[in-house]
């Protein structure tokens, strides 16, 4: 890896933080932020793309937001700094695409969904631990229970909620005809793959779907194969009675 370099925006925020007259760099304020909804929020619109240990996300389309301000971190920047130009990153994301050709949509969030976000992710960044309190509750977890086939279909959804994950990661289907299909309401890239039986589309909102014929006593994996999301967990395990 490179030498992270801190972004321009981090000076602005700092001269600000220092002098609060001077807000030639856009002079964030900082409004009363919610970080509940501010975490759920990214976990919904940021966290398919970024890793973030204390919001449970393992993108990897964009850099890992734990190491991002590390080293800023260290060199004294403070929370209200970083918080800054989070929120400067989100409404205005000016840089170039990365390795991959991809770059980061402006405004996922906007007003006080943007502030929120950015109140959260400069909370917890380069923090070891977990969240507690309400933070700790505030997405509930993907992959708990079983889906199962019922008359001739099994529904594996999406999690809803931007994990990367399927909402179960167990599933039980019968020998024979079935039709495997994922509805997925989470606004992010998914399909769902089962390598030698089948795969459906890549769907952003809808069902992805296919038809195949599973065997008696056999199991199979399930993942989605959008890169970086099968790594970041989102496979299961469908077992035939
Ligand atoms: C489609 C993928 C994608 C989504 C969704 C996305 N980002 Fe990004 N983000 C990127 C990429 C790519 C970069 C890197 C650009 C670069 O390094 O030049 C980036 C960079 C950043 C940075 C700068 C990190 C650094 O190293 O300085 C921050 C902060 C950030 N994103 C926060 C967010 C937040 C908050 C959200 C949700 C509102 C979000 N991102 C949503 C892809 C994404």
């Amino acid at each position: 890896m490179g030498k992270r370099i801190m972004p321009r925006a981090a000076l602005c925020a700092v001269i600000v933080a220092v002098v609060p007259a001077l807000s030639a760099c856009g002079g964030v304020k900082d409004p009363q932020a919610d970080v509940v909804a501010g975490k759920q929020l990214f976990v919904k619109k940021c966290g398919a793309c970024h890793t973030l240990s204390r919001a449970g996300t393992k993108g990897t389309t964009g850099p890992d937001l734990d190491e991002a301000f590390q080293q800023s971190i260290k060199e004294g920047f403070g929370t209200t700094a970083v918080r800054g130009v989070i929120y400067k990153q989100i409404l205005y994301p000016n840089r170039l695409p990365n390795d991959k050709g991809i770059k980061m949509p402006a405004k996922l969030v906007s007003g006080q969904d943007a502030h929120d976000v950015a109140a959260y992710v400069a909370s917890v960044s380069s923090r070891t631990g977990k969240d507690t309190g309400r933070l700790a509750t505030a997405v509930q977890a993907a992959g708990g229970g079983t889906a199962t086939e019922k008359d001739g279909v099994l529904s594996i959804a999406a999690d809803p909620n931007g994990q990367l994950a399927f909402a179960a990661a167990k599933a039980s289907g019968t020998a024979g005809p079935v039709t495997i299909e994922m509805p997925n309401k989470s606004g992010i890239q998914h399909d769902i793959v089962i390598d030698g039986l089948g795969r459906g589309e890549v769907v952003s909102s809808g069902t992805s779907s296919f038809k195949a014929s599973l065997d008696a006593g056999k199991s199979y994996t399930y993942y989605c194969s959008v890169p970086g999301h099968r790594q970041a967990g989102m496979q299961g395990t469908l077992t035939v009675k």
